[in-house]
């Protein structure tokens, strides 16, 4: 069997949403101690619906991939959804990941909390802390999450 998916080939080779969105009204960027691995989730909302979303993703073909599939999966839905994307349904969406890569999909997952955390930030919107617990804290220092 493959390593990869064709999915995650897919993804990987044609990744959506590349690219920036100057006036994000969230900005979410989470990295990876142990690899190095860096993703950057830019978020445009309107009326609680994520308008646009776009990625920056310095990493390997697997957050790559990762990110292509989270960003697909969040746009055009209602913010709810975004926070409820876990790395385990955007695992599935990709027909699976090696286990030694599914931490690429936990930083597709925590870099779109970290947008959503800047957005409410941004607009002073009050929500639980227990939402974003461990989220956006810097894991370029600590100890990388497997
Ligand atoms: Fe670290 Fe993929 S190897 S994000």
């Amino acid at each position: 069997m493959a390593l990869y998916s064709e999915k995650v080939m897919d993804h990987f080779r044609n990744p959506r949403n590349v690219g920036v969105i100057e006036d994000a009204d969230g900005i979410g960027e989470v990295g990876n101690a142990k690899c190095g691995d860096i993703m950057k989730i830019y978020l445009k909302i309107d009326n609680d619906i994520i308008e646009d979303v776009k990625f920056e993703t310095f990493g390997c073909g697997s957050a790559i991939a990762s990110s292509s599939m989270a960003t697909e999966m969040i746009k055009g839905k209602p913010v709810s959804e975004a926070l409820g994307l876990t790395n385990k349904a955007v695992t599935e969406a990709l027909d699976g990941l090696p286990a030694h890569k599914l931490h690429c999909s936990v930083l597709a997952e925590e870099a779109i909390k970290a947008a959503m955390k800047d957005y409410y930030d941004k607009k002073g919107i009050e929500y639980d802390e227990e939402l974003f617990a461990g989220v956006g804290a810097c894991h370029m220092c600590e100890s990388g999450h497997e």
